[in-house]
């Protein structure tokens, strides 16, 4: 096999590392390639815990090369904070490539998000700067690559075309009242990424030649998405998505390795649902303090890696996950976190919606349609037991096998691991 994927098949929050961490020994590269900063992942080592948001997960195995693809967007700060945190703690990174065509997240981004994102219109981002940057690649004339951060000339140059035209675009999106609107100048922009450059250029690669070179030398290279299925830019909730595809289609665009080479796509969702930011949810568990939602997001630590924000938490809803699993080319799934769901008498699993007096099973992406739809629920026997010492099929109670394997019933893919903790001995292979 040449290429694996780990994909989130909900909004996000998968726990897609774990399992990324459990296949990286089997791999030469890790790499990713969508999203930016807006991502969060923990990653364990040692006795150490580094919280991470912009590396790939894989960048403390030394045994790999870690790849930040030209789908991603990378906002260099965050880049040298992570590698500073790393070495703080005796990680030394070398084995790290950063794709020059990967487009940069300039301050100037993240104020013109500061201002999008207030009022009634908001998406509730993470507040990165990553939508705009986007915006800014797609668009052309406003987008700038790692690459032309090597070029110190033709930076300043570009910056000057650009930081004058964005400071207006700030001055027109903010409040009509606002007295503290953000202008930057472009010659203080260059210097500090001038800095930056000169930190990172040791990492700046064409990134798309060097997976093609470890291909043909057959060496095994594993995907790790950012953010979750829901949250794709094409297919995914619109417009409450995060801007790049965080299905594996992104990977041709993302990295520029084409799809033939991807030979294992593992989906990976939660035993139930969580969502981080505004948008519909229809199976959301909004219970109030003493209610099943709130336990769930206090057992299972729903909190945002990257802004701390409590998670909306609900119900596994497999209309929602089926879509995303055909959607995806999943092979299989992994469910995660199975043990926070220990203790409850009764579980729901939403298998169809109805709207406007009609029953669908399949899923409408548009949120505003999304919004009216009622979940139906199917009813299982929830289990008494903590599952977190449990280490095979046998081990778990019949009503969490029960569970399972109605999820991968719901979902037409067979269950290859169930985790019932954060540790790596915490995974229960199905077959
Ligand atoms: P953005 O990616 O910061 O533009 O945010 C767009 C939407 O995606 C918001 O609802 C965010 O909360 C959500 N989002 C972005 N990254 C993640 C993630 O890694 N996990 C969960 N939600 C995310």
């Amino acid at each position: 096999m040449s290429a694996t994927c780990v994909v989130g098949l909900q909004w996000g929050d998968e726990a897609k590392g774990k399992i990324v961490d459990l296949l990286a020994e089997d791999h030469d590269f890790v790499v990713r390639y969508n999203g930016g900063n807006n991502a969060g992942h923990t990653v364990v080592h040692g006795d150490k815990v580094f919280k991470l948001s912009l590396l790939p997960t894989g960048v403390l195995k030394t045994h790999l090369t870690s790849v930040i693809g030209n789908g991603v967007v990378v906002y260099p700060p965050q880049l040298l904070k992570e590698l500073a945190a790393l070495e703080a703690a005796g990680v030394h990174v070398s084995n790290l490539a950063v794709s020059d065509h990967a487009h940069v997240i300039f301050p100037y981004h993240i104020a013109e998000e500061t201002s999008t994102e207030q009022g009634n219109g908001s998406i509730g981002t993470t507040g990165r700067g990553i939508g705009p940057c986007y915006q800014d690649k797609v668009g052309r004339t406003g987008g700038i690559r790692v690459g032309e951060l090597l070029h110190p000339k033709h930076l300043r140059e570009r910056l000057h075309q650009i930081v004058p035209r964005k400071n207006r675009v700030i001055k027109a999106l903010a409040p009509v009242d606002a007295t503290d609107v953000k202008q930057f100048d472009a010659d203080a922009v260059c210097d500090e990424y001038l800095g930056y450059a000169e930190k990172i250029k040791k990492f700046v690669k064409d990134t798309a030649y060097l997976l093609h070179d470890g291909l043909a030398a057959k060496k095994k290279i594993l995907f790790e998405a950012a953010q979750g299925s829901l949250l794709d830019i094409d297919h995914g909730t619109y417009p409450y998505v995060t801007s790049s595809h965080s299905l594996p289609s992104g990977i041709w665009s993302g990295t520029g390795v084409p799809a033939k080479h991807l030979d294992r796509i593992i989906g990976v969702v939660k035993a139930y649902t969580t969502r981080v930011g505004r948008g519909p949810f229809p199976t959301e568990l909004a219970d109030g303090p003493e209610g099943i939602g709130e336990r769930i997001r206090k057992i299972g630590r729903e909190y945002g890696t990257v802004t701390g924000r409590p998670r909306r938490v609900g119900w596994f809803d497999s209309v929602a996950t089926r879509y995303t699993a055909m959607l995806s080319g999943a092979n299989e799934i992994t469910v995660m976190l199975l043990d926070v769901l220990s203790g409850l008498s009764e579980l729901k699993l939403c298998v169809a919606y109805d709207v406007d007096g009609e029953r669908r099973t399949t899923f409408p992406s548009d949120s505003f349609q999304l919004e009216r739809c009622q979940p139906v629920y199917e009813t299982m026997e929830g289990w008494a037991q903590d599952l977190t010492s449990c280490r095979t099929v046998d081990d778990l109670p019949i009503q969490a096998r029960r569970y399972v394997a109605r999820i991968s019933e719901l979902l037409g893919l067979p269950v290859s691991i169930v985790s019932v903790g954060p540790d790596r001995a915490q995974s229960i292979p199905m077959r």
